[in-house]
């Protein structure tokens, strides 16, 4: 049985867990207890978890973001990296806006995470936000008038969506272009949770409004769900591992430049995505 100490980096939202022996497997009570913790909190911190390679981060991120059981013996374990550094490193320049991966497929990644394999300081940190604490604490009226309305997600809207963008996002095209309609106060499937599912990044408009309505009510959302107060900054350090629930919270991040300080992280997706072909993406930023 582990000794877990846990800290709250927010009040509405992630953890940090002290004490964790990155081992395979862990025992039933600690897979309990991680479970629940990660389902009441949407993301949890490991500090100095050096022991924690490939096939660990691999085995816990697929035990906190899969409901059936994890066989530790037959995981699907797939290296991606987020680098400005490693050749076949993603999203290697550039400012990220908040998204979720994947959200143009229904239950396409339902967790995720990322290992400090080679960070320099000062490194960029990963931005989050909770679309769950954006919908509970949406104001009424704003409640009102989108409840029942549905929004268009597509694998990157940043192009699309005018020139309020600044020139350093990145830019992300795909082969082949998806889409998925979903409604803005969307449900959990896991936790049932109700959600505000809206990002800067992939949706492209609200249905059933004109472009400038869609816009504006996009940005008012936006407004509320990324006030400077509500975002949980992780500042990486070598060692650090993160996983957090890619449907509740979405993640972001300020300009990396390539010839800044080194800033490599593992990446995990969960579930795997050796089958999501179209997420293969070419880069560029809004400027170019
Ligand atoms: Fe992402």
């Amino acid at each position: 049985m582990a000794l877990l100490e846990i800290r709250d980096l927010r009040p509405e939202f992630g953890s940090e867990v002290i004490g964790l022996d990155p081992s395979v497997p862990l025992d039933a009570e600690t897979r309990r207890e991680l479970k629940a913790l990660f389902d009441e909190r949407g993301l949890l911190v490991f500090r100095d978890i050096n022991g924690a390679d490939l096939r660990f981060q691999t085995y816990i991120s697929e035990l906190l973001g899969e409901d059936g059981l994890v066989d530790p013996d037959d995981l699907p374990i797939f290296e991606m990296l987020v680098s400005n550094r490693e050749e076949r490193g993603g999203a290697p320049f550039g400012r990220l806006l908040f998204h979720c991966d994947m959200m143009w497929i229904e239950k396409g990644c339902t967790a995720l995470s990322l290992f400090g394999q080679n960070v320099e300081q000062p490194a960029i940190p990963t931005l989050f936000a909770s679309a769950a604490n954006g919908w509970n604490t949406l104001p009424d009226d704003l409640r009102a008038r989108v409840e029942g309305r549905f929004a268009v997600h597509c694998q990157d809207a940043t192009a699309q969506r005018g020139g309020s963008i600044p020139e350093d996002v990145l830019v992300s095209t795909f082969a082949v272009e998806e889409r998925l309609t979903l409604p803005i106060g969307y449900t959990h499937p896991r936790t049932g949770q109700t959600l505000l599912y809206v990002c800067p990044q992939m949706t492209h408009h609200i249905e059933g409004l004109d472009h400038d309505e869609s816009e504006a009510m996009l940005e008012t959302l936006f407004d509320h769900f990324y006030a400077e107060e509500q975002i949980l900054e992780h500042h990486w350090r070598e060692g650090d591992l993160v996983i957090w629930d890619n449907i509740t919270l979405q993640h972001a991040r300020p300009n990396v430049s390539m010839q800044g300080p080194a800033r490599t992280l593992r990446k995990v997706m969960v579930p795997c995505p050796l089958n999501f072909a179209t997420g293969i993406a070419t880069y560029s930023k809004v400027g170019d």
